[in-house]
């Protein structure tokens, strides 16, 4: 593309979020690999899964900086931060990664508007629609596991047996109405 339709500004501004992309793949990656070797193979899954839409992030931002006659810049990334604690502090770090990210996509809509560049902000818009999902579903994760866990409540297996009563039969047969 030989002509530039971004400001410099913007430019780097989405640089330097396709680089925060690449941070957070690798660090689900590293949460995956810490909870599949801890005989966590269910968030191992879900986090494997995880860090390849945030690898596929990553390439929607290197994509859209060249269409717009900019120039991706693919830089070295700093190393995951350390192995969580245990599950609860996996899904709590998880979900502030995802709330740190919201904000950061947030400054380059903001950005979009400032400078009314309308291609990035409908850009910025997919973005902002997708931290609503994610930080959807590692809340409800989090619900799951407090629910789980809460020992005050003694109710450490209500997650499983409230999981069980979505599959509960609708029909029961009625004594009299058995036939032997
Ligand atoms: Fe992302
Ligand atoms: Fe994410």
């Amino acid at each position: 593309m030989k002509t530039k339709r971004i400001s410099d500004k913007m430019e780097k501004a989405l640089n330097a979020q396709m680089t925060r992309e690449a941070v957070q793949a690798q660090v689900y990656l590293s949460y995956a690999s810490w909870a599949e070797v801890n005989g966590l193979a269910g968030i191992a899954a879900f986090l494997y899964k995880h860090s390849n839409e945030e690898r596929q992030h990553m390439f929607k931002f290197l994509k859209f900086i060249n269409d717009r006659g900019g120039h991706a810049l693919v830089q070295a990334i700093a190393a995951p931060p350390v192995d969580p604690k245990d599950l609860g502090d996996c899904l709590r770090k998880t979900l502030q990664h995802e709330i740190d990210n919201s904000r950061s996509i947030d400054e380059i809509v903001n950005l979009a508007h400032e400078e009314k560049d309308w291609a990035a902000f409908n850009f910025g818009q997919w973005f902002v629609k997708e931290q609503i999902e994610e930080e959807t579903l590692i809340n409800k994760l989090l619900d799951q596991y407090n629910l789980a866990t809460d020992q005050k409540r003694q109710n450490e297996n209500i997650y499983a047996l409230d999981r069980d009563y979505a599959e509960a039969t609708q029909e029961v047969v009625i004594p009299r109405e058995e036939v032997i």
